[in-house]
């Protein structure tokens, strides 16, 4: 069974209570019971003085019977129970039960034996030790107190003269009183006794309650309920300052508990948002490296099988071109055949440009380094282009950064990728459009930026335009961004491209700054 804390502190509170107040109970009806029962007793002992000292000059005259009247009228008296007197002998001379009269009492008897303890008799016995309780035959509590009337001078000396001198003790005088008054007196208190302690315990016990109900209970369950609130996520609550004591205290660090959760959960998010993104931002390098290494590895192997085919087409296409020249040359040549032999010269050189490309792929010149301006290589490369057909109809804008550093370049290599891009660029947009170019600087490259409004690559090709041979031209190579992409490794710089089928495309091409 669970109990709540303020049942536990109420049934703590009221068993002390209630064992401390019956130990008080208990001791003051104890305390008032002694009292009562003494005055009791010695009422009793002043009454068998006052009867002795009253009838002490009827019994000199020996006038027993004014004694016994004497006697009778003080037995009925209320609360004297019984009033008897015994001769030295045990012998119940007068008694106000009269069966009892001419009896002998026993010296063992429980009013007796007080005095008759061993042979001798004590003749002085200290009041309460002469008085003795006990519950008569009709069940009533009574006290029963002997006194010794002694042989006094002037009994001895009187006419009568019955009893020698050196007697000390005629006889004795038992008187009986009733106890019923102190007892109902005594449960009257108890009775009361009883309800005050019910009330005191009742009123403590409710005042503690309300006390620790207000100062305890409602700031521990409001505490409990703000922590409840912070479990299950809710960090901005905030418990009220309750009072200037402990439970203040409580409160007070509560809430700073709950900011510094707040914090360290924030803290936390933020470290989990910035691991993810710096996961993600590795796992594209990594993607990146790898396509890299991937296409770096399919360039090498190509370039050689390349290298020698070319080699080997070269030569006897370098034959066919010369003897198709001289043949050319014969001015006794048939027309119809000159016109022939030029289409077998246009297609030889055309057969001679790809073979160029092949070799430029495969050659893998060392660059010939040294500082130039990525700026003017660029309006270099532009001036070339520019001015030629298919760049009449695009509009070129410049945005170049002009404290971007001398970079370490082969001037005519890089110039050979920027002519590239912008061919592609212009064959992107038949219809005209617009070339954005741009430089900067960033993370320790000189970035050079060529924008257009072309048709865009799809998806599916971003990954395979940089392979040899891939084009989506009738008359294309497919070789011109392999190469590009083979002299910017070189230089330990990178391309990048972005597209947007239908918008355009961005190159940019990041070569190292130092
Ligand atoms: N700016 C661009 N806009 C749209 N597509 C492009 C662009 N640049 C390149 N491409 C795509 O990439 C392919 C490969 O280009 P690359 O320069 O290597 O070869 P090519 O241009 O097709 O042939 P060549 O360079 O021999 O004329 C192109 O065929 C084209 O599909
Ligand atoms: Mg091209």
């Amino acid at each position: 069974m669970r109990l709540s804390l303020i049942t536990k502190l109420t049934i703590a509170t009221g068993v002390i209570l209630l064992f401390f107040m019956a130990l008080f109970a208990y001791m003051n009806v104890a305390t008032i019971k002694s009292i009562l029962l003494t005055s009791a007793i010695s009422d009793a002992d002043k009454l068998s003085e006052t009867i002795i000292k009253s009838t002490h000059y009827e019994m000199l005259e020996d006038n027993r019977k004014r004694v016994y009247e004497m006697m009778e009228e003080v037995g009925t008296l209320h609360g004297v129970e019984h009033i008897r007197m015994i001769n030295k002998s045990g012998f119940i001379t007068f008694s106000t039960k009269k069966e009892e009269i001419g009896q002998y009492l026993d010296k063992n008897e429980v009013g007796c034996s007080m005095c008759h303890t061993g042979r001798e008799v004590k003749v002085h016995v200290p009041m309460m030790n002469r008085s003795r309780i006990f519950t008569d035959r009709s069940g009533k509590k009574v006290v029963g107190l002997a006194k010794a009337i002694y042989n006094e001078k002037s009994c001895y000396t009187a006419p009568c003269h019955y009893h020698p001198a050196k007697q000390n003790i005629l006889g004795v005088l038992d008187i009986i009183v009733s106890l019923e008054e102190m007892e109902s007196f005594l449960s009257y208190f108890r009775h009361k006794i009883g309800i005050l302690i019910v009330i005191l315990i009742v009123i403590i016990a409710s005042v503690i309650t309300y006390f620790t109900h207000r100062l305890v209970n409602v700031p521990v369950r409001n505490l409990l309920a703000h922590t409840r609130k912070i479990s299950s996520g809710n960090f901005d609550s905030y418990v009220p300052y309750s009072s200037n004591d402990e439970m203040g205290d409580l409160t007070d660090a509560f809430n700073k508990m709950s900011q510094s959760l707040k914090s360290a959960r924030q803290e936390l998010e933020e470290w989990g948002k910035n691991l993810e993104r710096k996961v993600e931002e590795r796992t594209r390098e990594i993607k990146e490296i790898q396509n890299q290494l991937i296409r770096t590895e399919k360039l090498a192997s190509l370039g050689q099988l390349v290298a020698g085919i070319a080699h080997e087409i070269n030569n006897p296409l370098t034959g066919i071109l010369m003897f198709a020249n001289l043949v050319n040359k014969n001015p006794k040549l048939h027309d119809e055949i000159r016109s022939d032999i030029n289409v077998i010269i246009a297609e030889a050189n055309r057969c001679a440009k790809i073979i160029k490309g092949l070799l430029d792929f495969s050659r893998e010149s060392i660059p010939q380094k040294k500082p130039s301006s990525l700026n003017v290589i660029m309006d270099d490369t532009l001036e070339l282009v520019i001015h030629q057909a298919g760049f009449h109809n695009i509009k070129v804008s410049k945005d170049y950064a002009q404290d971007l550093p001398l970079i370490n370049v082969d001037v005519n290599q890089i110039g050979q990728v920027i002519l590239n891009m912008l061919i592609n660029a212009s064959q992107a947009m038949p219809g005209g459009g617009k070339i954005d170019i741009k430089t900067y600087a960033k993370d320790g490259y000189a970035c050079l930026q060529i924008s257009d409004t072309g048709i865009g690559i799809p998806e599916e090709h971003i990954d395979k335009i940089f392979d040899p041979f891939f084009t989506t031209k009738s008359s294309g190579t497919g070789m011109g961004l392999s190469v590009s992409y083979g002299i910017i490794e070189r230089h330990g710089g990178k391309i990048e491209v972005q597209s947007k089928l239908g918008e355009g495309t961005t190159f940019i091409i990041k070569l190292p700054l130092s």
